[in-house]
């Protein structure tokens, strides 16, 4: 009996034949939306093996209907849609796809930076308005980036990757992390800072750490407080770490002076979403690990991870293990 796979979203078809070639495979046909909920779970009631978005929530009510699973591989490295307690009290194994992503997503994030900093989109819909009359001296002044102080909350794989673009803008790299990472200060060039003295010095504050519970609304109102008005946050992590409703605050009264999210609170965005409104916002649909190459790599070790799991190999890239 050939082991059950289900892929909650279409997948590219090289990728879909290597599992078919071995498993009996359901898919969900659509590329653009989310597997409904009823859907999924009555699709996983036989299956021993899901593949799965960051947009699918593996919970204990999908996990105890999925009598026979024994793993769930998500094509993401940030995995807050699974409940990966849940599975490990059910023997399941979670996988997620780090590394592969790493120099795309911190590429996405200095790009965010670029395009925040120096009003990219903002300066491309004044000159299509027909409005620019002609060149002048104060005409879409932005932030200077180059010697600029940059303070990363988190030091994981991505921005390690990410100090590197800093570090080529001769920025000054400040970090705030859980754990001091003194080896990495060195090595990177980089300084360590709490939190509150991060937020106060930093021109570019990038946020790159995972979410769970205890770091929702991480950056609120008195973080923000704390940050210089010329200052621009960026989030490339997960909008619930940002208290949306006291950003969109701070940067009507001038707090500080800009932001670029590739993350929102409720994905998708809805177009009304106040933030949406600002012109010192650049927004972004989740793209940051989105290069072919990536993707095509997540995905890739995603159905690595599944195959090892049935052949009895440890799996590549596990969460849980
Ligand atoms: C994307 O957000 C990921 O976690 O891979």
């Amino acid at each position: 009996m050939k082991s059950k796979v289900y892929i909650t979203r279409k997948l590219p078809e090289g990728i879909v034949s290597r599992l078919s070639e071995r498993f009996e495979v359901r898919m969900y046909q659509e590329e653009d939306s989310i597997v409904p909920r009823d859907i999924l779970l009555n699709e996983v009631k036989d299956v021993d093996g899901i593949i799965c978005l960051l947009t699918d929530k593996i919970d204990q009510e999908l996990l105890d209907k999925a009598k026979n699973l024994k793993v769930v591989a998500n094509i993401a490295v940030g995995y807050n849609n699974i409940d990966v307690n849940a599975a490990v009290k059910k023997g399941v194994v979670v996988t997620n796809t780090p590394g592969v992503l790493t120099e795309a997503t911190a590429d996405l994030t200095f790009a965010l930076l670029m395009a925040t900093a120096r009003r990219i989109p903002d300066a491309s819909n004044y000159l299509r308005s027909g409005e620019w009359g002609a060149w002048s001296l104060m005409q879409m002044t932005g932030q200077e980036i180059y010697e600029a102080t940059i303070g990363i909350i988190g030091l994981g794989r991505i921005a390690e990757s990410l100090v590197k673009r800093a570090k080529g803008f001769n920025m000054r790299v400040i970090y705030y992390n859980r754990t001091r990472k003194v080896d990495k200060e060195a090595e990177l060039g980089i300084e360590y800072c709490d939190l509150h003295s991060l937020l106060q010095q930093s021109d570019f504050v990038s946020i790159l750490i995972p979410y769970s519970p205890d770091v929702h609304h991480f950056i609120g109102k008195s973080e923000l407080q704390l940050m210089k008005k010329n200052a621009i946050l960026i989030n490339t992590a997960r909008g619930g770490i940002v208290d949306e409703g006291a950003l969109y605050d701070a940067l009507v009264k001038g707090q500080i002076w800009g932001a670029g999210l590739d993350v929102f609170e409720k994905e998708p965005v809805p177009v009304d979403h106040p933030l949406l409104s600002l012109p010192n916002v650049v927004t972004l649909p989740h793209i940051g690990s989105s290069t072919v190459k990536t993707r095509l790599q997540m995905a890739t070790l995603a159905v690595d991870n599944i195959i090892n799991v049935f052949e009895g190999k440890e799996p590549l890239t596990p969460v849980n293990s």
